[in-house]
Order: structure tokens, then C-alpha cells, then sequence
């Protein structure tokens, strides 16, 4: 029987077994960068995966030894990229109100939206050698989807502070330490930990798992939208910008940034 979980997009994957549906960023010749199409794809899944009691848990993963190096940066070029129609939007919140569990396996680079959206994952799993990065600032951008709530939250202001403003890479420890993964494993080993977790969690009372998510969730859950949309409407501003300009005409001439001209 053909699987109701067919990707619309040949850069991700779908497999549904025992419950848990596996989704799989799958371009890896570019670190896995995410495509209107890509997002489109996923938000889709994520939209068909909660309307199906067939699936109780969602694996996030990227192919090829990445998670995903964030927006495709020449797709921001085109200045549509976050408006709340955009793909990207559609995803992130199709995620941010998923109500069944979402683990994460990370390997390789997490960076972008690829760090934001596992503060939406419940549980996310990272190979030691995996490196972190919210560069938004460093690409003249700004926080997107909550981040600007949910990482004082968990790690506190002055280390929020420290990973938004200044966007240096991170490693996995420390991404346990503040917090953004839950554990460190080998090099190989994020997804078999992760199908581990999804089989404990599929075994679990659903409802009972749903509605400790959504409990778990509702002290940010209203304010989270209002921000997320604020958030929004700045990024999308930020991508019309000169400094931004500047910093993705410097990542395709493979040359740092230069912001010393701007006020
Ligand atoms: N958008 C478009 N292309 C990207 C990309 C992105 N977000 N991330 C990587 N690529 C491309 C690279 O340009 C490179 O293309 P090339 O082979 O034509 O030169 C290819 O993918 C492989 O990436 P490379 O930079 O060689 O890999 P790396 O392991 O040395 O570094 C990263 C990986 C993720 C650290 C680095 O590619 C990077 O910083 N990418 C930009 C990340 C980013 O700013 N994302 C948006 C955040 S809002």
C-alpha cells in the first residue's frame, strides 16, 4: 500500500513505521539548505501528520552527515522569504503548533533556522562533532520564530545574549549545556538514539503525551505567536536592508562581510 506520506519534494524524505514519521532534509551537496519548496514540503507533512492517528511522533533529520544550514541564501534574495504567507512561515508554524512529539537528530551543522526551529522540537538529539549557529546578525538580519523568547528562557539573558548578538559558531556540548539538545551522542548515532526515543514515546498513553505537550507549551504558547509575528515583520524589513545586501553578496564572493560604511 502506498505510504499516505509521500514528500511533494524530491529534497525531502518521508518514511512512515511503527507510528513515527521520519522526515529527512536531503540535499546535502548544499549542507542541506532549506528551499521555498523544501519548506512547502515539510509543512505539509507536519499538516498531514497531525491529522493522522496512524503517526505519534515525528523524527526531524538531514542526510549526509548535516542537519541543515538554514535558509537557502539565495532564496532570501528575492525579499519574500518570511512574509506569513512565505513556505518558510507555513513550516515553522505548522511545527510551532504540532501537537504530537518532534524529536530531533542532529548531525553536522544546525545553523539559522536549523538551531531556531529545535527549540520547537520536544527532545534533540546531537553528534558531538555537530556545530551550532544563530548568524542572523551577522547576515544584518535579526531573530526569527521566537528564538527572541524562547533562548533567554531556557539559557538565560546573558547567554541568549552572547549566541544572538555575537552568532558564533557553537559546539554540541555546549548546545546541551544552554539547554537547545538534551544529549550529546557519537558521531552516527543521533538517529538510532532518536528512533529510540520516538518507539518510548510512541508507546506512551497518546493523549496523555499531547496534552503534557500542549501543557507543557502554554506559558509561551499566545505570547509566542505575537512575537513570532513581530519577529517576522523586522526580518522581512531586515531583508530589504543594505547591511543585508552586504552580507549575502559576501557569502556568494566567498569573502567576510563588510559593515564598516553603515551607521
Ligand atoms: N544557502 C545556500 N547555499 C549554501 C548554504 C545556504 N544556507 N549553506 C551552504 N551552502 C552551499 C555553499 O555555498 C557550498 O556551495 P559550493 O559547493 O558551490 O561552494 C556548499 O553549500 C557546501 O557548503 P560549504 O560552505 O562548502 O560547507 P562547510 O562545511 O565548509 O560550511 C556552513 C558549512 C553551513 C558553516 C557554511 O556553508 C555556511 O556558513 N553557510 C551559510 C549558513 C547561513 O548563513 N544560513 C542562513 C542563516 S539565516
Amino acid at each position: 500500500m502506498p505510504s499516505p506520506f509521500e514528500s511533494p519534494c524530491a529534497e525531502i524524505d518521508a518514511q512512515l513505521s511503527n507510528r513515527v514519521l521520519e522526515i529527512t532534509i536531503n540535499r546535502p551537496e548544499r549542507k542541506n539548505a532549506l528551499t521555498k519548496a523544501m519548506y512547502s514540503a515539510m509543512a505539509q507533512l507536519l499538516r498531514d501528520a497531525a491529522a493522522n492517528s496512524e503517526v505519534r511522533v515525528v523524527i526531524l533529520t538531514g542526510a549526509g552527515g548535516a542537519f541543515t544550514s538554514g535558509n537557502d541564501l539565495t532564496d532570501f534574495l528575492d525579499g519574500s522569504a518570511s512574509s506569513e504567507d512565505s513556505p518558510v512561515f507555513q513550516f515553522m508554524t505548522a511545527l510551532y503548533e504540532f501537537p504530537k512529539p518532534v524529536v530531533a537528530a542532529v548531525s553536522g551543522v544546525a545553523v539559522g533556522i536549523g538551531t531556531t526551529l529545535l527549540l520547537h522540537c520536544d527532545l534533540a538529539i546531537a553528534e558531538d562533532h555537530a556545530m551550532f549557529q544563530m548568524p542572523f546578525v551577522n547576515l544584518g538580519l535579526c531573530p526569527e520564530y521566537a528564538s527572541s523568547l524562547l533562548l533567554p528562557r531556557i539559557m538565560g539573558h546573558t547567554k541568549a545574549s552572547e549566541l544572538l548578538l555575537l552568532g558564533n559558531k557553537f559546539d554540541a556540548q555546549t548546545a546541551a549545556n544552554v539547554n537547545i539538545c538534551n544529549e550529546v551522542v557519537f558521531s552516527g548515532e543521533a538517529l538510532g538514539r532518536a528512533r529510540e526515543y520516538a518507539q518510548e514515546l510512541a508507546k506512551r498513553a497518546p493523549e496523555a503525551v499531547r496534552l503534557s505537550k500542549k501543557l507543557l507549551r502554554q506559558g509561551t504558547y499566545e505570547n509566542g505567536m505575537a512575537v513570532i509575528r513581530e519577529e517576522a515583520l523586522h526580518f522581512q524589513q531586515r531583508l530589504q536592508s543594505e547591511e543585508f545586501r552586504e552580507a549575502a553578496t559576501a557569502f556568494m564572493e566567498k569573502r567576510p562581510a563588510d559593515f564598516s560604511r553603515f551607521e
